[in-house]
């Protein structure tokens, strides 16, 4: 039982001061073991949220979370390691196709997910969406698809950062989620655990976006990458745009569909698959198959173009034992056509000039793509296809949306809240830069382009 007291740790971060190194592994410890309760943990947390941590506790926080499970070995794997983590956004299907895209490039990569969290969507829930996909690895599943397919897509296992587990769950009902220096420990504890040499990070920034503004998506960046150099780990961090939602797919199986589209080849100048190449570049140049991010870029097109990267997610879905004859066709899913659309309102007339993301990824959840509760099992088909996003051509009665769901949602209202997620215009908008800014220890580079980006 760790030596603890609690109410004079929680008295230090209320008044505004340092915790040591000591002092954090013993409460979460303590918490993990059971003898400090939730409500002291839970004054702790607000005390963090409110006054802050220092790079150093936020470090030490990190370190006690990631030392509470056990931390992956993948040393025996050939090969640099390199992992991806996205602080979450709408329409996020980036993971299913980057990873078999980096591992078909040379580079294996080994990814524990999450999943959905309130608004924003969750891989694990995506990928189950495929017939009898399984994502409740074993460590030692996990270690040999790494080593036989060389990408794996897995739950968080009790064994991998529990004190994590437990501390988010508390935070997600004491309104102490959207904490920088929370969110970088949670996230970093994780990562480190997974067995990976180095990280690629998507750091979203936006309405849709924990982080709704750069100046937080920043310092989160920065928090992310200074945890990650503490433990000899280099971490590139891409800032990304995400005020509208991503692709035109949000939902499980929606968004499963568009990434096979995706690894078909089918959007290859989309918004999209911009997000994809750019961190499979960093990703492809971390682990040491390219000299550069730009010349990892190329070679992700390249395993697009010649099918390579739609093989390696075949061979991932059927390593996990799912249905490949999916990935095939994904038609012949069950249940997966639409119930009902959503019409342009007679003020559409010309373009599309907005669409916020957050409003939509609400609406998914409403459909039944997310959860409602903790426990709650998601609807694997609900979800959004077909949307006009920024910059499409519009005029009253247009299909703004298809809605799908093998539930019995309140398909007006889901209606109402997606048509007033839309604002028109005469004139086609200039669409905001998908990639934002880099940053690793070397400072930050920003990768904003002039022209409007493709949906
Ligand atoms: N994702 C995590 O893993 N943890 C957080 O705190 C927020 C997003």
């Amino acid at each position: 039982m760790s030596n603890v007291n609690p109410v004079s740790l929680i008295a230090t971060k209320r008044d505004g001061d340092a915790l040591s190194d000591d002092d954090l592994t013993a409460l979460v410890d303590g918490y993990t073991e059971g003898a400090v309760p939730d409500y002291q943990m839970s004054a702790f947390l607000m005390a963090a949220y409110l006054n802050g941590l220092s790079a150093r506790e936020a470090a030490a926080l990190t370190e006690a979370m990631l030392a509470s499970g056990t931390r992956i070995d993948l040393s025996d794997v050939p090969g640099t390691k390199v992992g991806k983590h996205s602080t979450g956004g709408v329409g996020d299907k980036v993971s299913p196709i980057l990873v078999p895209l980096v591992a078909s490039c040379g580079v294996p990569v080994a990814k524990l997910s999450g999943r959905g969290l309130g608004h924003t969507g969750g891989t694990i829930d995506k990928l189950e969406s495929i017939p009898d996909f399984r994502t409740d690895l074993s460590v030692d599943q996990y270690r040999r698809q790494v080593a036989d397919v060389r990408g794996v897509i897995a739950g968080q296992t009790g064994e991998v950062a529990p004190a994590d587990k437990k501390i988010y769950a508390l935070r997600d009902v004491t309104a102490t989620v959207d904490s920088i220096p929370l969110i970088a420990a949670s996230i970093m504890s994780k990562k480190l655990a997974e067995g990976n040499d180095a990280l690629v990070l998507d750091v979203k920034c936006g309405r849709g976006a924990f982080m709704k503004t750069d100046a937080e998506a920043r310092t989160l960046a920065e928090t992310l990458v200074a945890i990650g150099a503490e433990h000899d780990m280099p971490v590139a961090a891409v800032m990304t745009n995400m005020d509208v939602p991503l692709g035109r797919a949000v939902g499980n199986w929606p968004e499963i569909r568009e990434a096979i589209a995706c690894l078909r080849g089918e959007h290859a100048d989309t918004t999209l698959m911009k997000i994809v190449r750019g961190l499979a570049g960093e990703m492809i140049a971390l682990g040491g198959e390219a000299e550069t991010p730009e010349e990892g870029r190329a070679r992700a097109r390249e395993a697009i173009e010649n099918g390579a990267a739609l093989d390696r997610f075949r061979r991932l879905v059927e390593a996990q034992g799912g249905d490949p004859s999916v990935v095939e066709d994904p038609e012949i899913r069950p249940n997966s056509a639409p119930v009902a659309e959503v019409t342009a309102p007679p003020r559409a007339h010309g373009y599309v000039a907005d669409l916020d993301a957050l409003s939509v990824g609400q609406a998914t959840v409403e459909l039944g793509a997310g959860r409602q509760t903790k426990a709650a099992p998601v609807d694997p088909v609900a979800g959004l296809t077909r949307l006009k996003k920024p910059g499409d051509p519009v005029e009253p009665g247009a299909v703004l949306a298809r809605l799908h769901a093998s539930g019995s949602p309140d398909l007006d209202a889901v209606r109402a809240a997606v048509r007033d997620a839309y604002a028109f215009a005469d004139a086609p908008p200039s669409t905001a830069p998908a990639l934002k800014a880099r940053y690793d220890t070397q400072g930050w580079t920003s990768l904003s382009e002039p022209h409007a980006d493709p949906v």
